[in-house]
């Protein structure tokens, strides 16, 4: 066997097997952020007040003391991928120096209680249910049947799932209601998509997580959340605030505009023409003043921003194999949009990964 490389094949193999290697263990920086997340870490630095030493920690978390160092190793993966940040604190009688676990920004994203809480997207996204067909995916693509994975690995379809088992729609539609306090923030800089608007359908609003939040702002906008009978069926409004159940591939309740918060994403091409469609019937009444209000990705394969695109296309795939629905680019967007019979549409990135994409009759 021949093993003679020059030296640049030797460096290019090394860094070809760390590239490798690195995203060959990603779902172990995935699995110890459920770790932290379940744990309660930052919620336990949070609750102390100040940046915690290990030994303050494993008390808090109530850990048996052959963890502790198990606690540490956690700590230091999570603290190489940015979720905590080493610091020092002076502790006991000699006021000595020790090593203390501080929170960053990712990691203030998990302290329960708090509005911009993700902790349920975490406890959502990495559940068995979601992980668990990745293993059926060689079989999948040797199918000539066009399911998503999740349905040619467990037999299922995703939504019937859900819709059969109340406490995994409440899972998912918590972590929906979580991702949507990010909206918020947001809402300070569109503030102008609404104005006009006199009244809104949130279709496929869920529990009304991003309706409340427009409701706060715009307290003169009659606002709907239109969604599965099974998931606005118990739930209660106020006087601008109705829940109404139905199916939006068969009509939509009729508005000045009508938001689509990440439910685009969920359909292939055809039924999410569909889903536009019965949304320009639905703000017909208006004229030309109506509105169809996206909130979704669009995919920039050439921006510089690496780790956005990347978690853009790790979105793709969750669409994908989830729902079979899709992340779109620009160009997609656009041809959907003529697609359905709109006039014009204009992309705005305004929620971090998200654009808003505001589209006209
Ligand atoms: C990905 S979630 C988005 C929820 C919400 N817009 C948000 O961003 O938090 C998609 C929503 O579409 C709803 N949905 C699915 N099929 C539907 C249908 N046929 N008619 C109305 N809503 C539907 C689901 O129940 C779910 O609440």
């Amino acid at each position: 066997m021949d093993f003679s490389t020059n030296e640049n094949e030797e460096n290019e193999l090394y860094h070809a097997q760390i590239h490798l290697y690195k995203h060959l263990y990603s779902f172990i920086s995935s699995m110890a952020l459920k770790s932290a997340m379940e744990l309660g870490i930052s919620d336990a630095i949070y609750n102390h007040g100040k940046p915690m030493t290990l030994p303050e920690l494993a008390s808090a978390l109530k850990l048996h003391p052959s963890k502790v160092n198990i606690l540490y190793r956690l700590l230091r993966l999570l603290t190489h991928n940015g979720f905590y940040a080493k610091t020092t604190v002076m502790k006991g009688e000699e006021e000595e120096e020790k090593t203390a676990y501080a929170l960053t920004p990712p990691s203030k994203l998990l302290i329960r209680g708090k509005s911009t809480c993700l902790a349920p997207m975490v406890q959502g996204s990495l559940n068995p249910l979601a992980l668990d067909m990745w293993h059926s995916s060689k079989k999948w693509f040797n199918e000539d049947k066009e399911l998503e994975l999740f349905e040619s690995a467990t037999g299922d379809n995703f939504w019937d799932v859900l819709n059969e088992d109340s406490d995994k729609l409440s899972l998912f539609q918590d972590a929906m209601a979580a991702d949507s306090q990010m909206f918020k923030i947001a809402l300070k800089d569109c503030k102008h998509v609404f104005e006009g608007v006199d009244s809104l359908v949130d279709v496929g609003g869920g529990t009304g997580g991003v309706t409340k939040l427009i409701n706060e702002a715009f307290p003169n906008i009659k606002c709907t959340v239109f969604d599965q009978p099974q998931v606005v069926g118990n739930l209660i409004g106020n006087e601008n605030l109705n829940f109404v159940g139905g199916d939006m591939f068969n009509s939509i309740p009729p508005a000045d505009a009508v938001l689509l918060k990440w439910v685009l994403h969920d359909w292939n091409d055809e039924l999410s023409l569909k889903i536009l469609k019965n949304s320009k019937e639905a703000i017909s009444g208006k004229g030309k003043k109506g509105k169809v209000i996206i909130v979704d990705i669009s995919i920039d394969e050439t921006s510089d921003d690496r780790e956005l695109t990347e978690l853009q296309l790790h979105f793709d795939m969750v669409m994908l194999t989830l729902h079979n629905g899709k992340e779109r680019e620009k160009k997609e967007w656009e041809k959907l949009i003529y697609d359905a019979g709109f006039n014009s549409y204009k992309i705005t990135p305004v929620f971090g990964f998200k654009s808003l994409i505001e589209v006209f009759p």
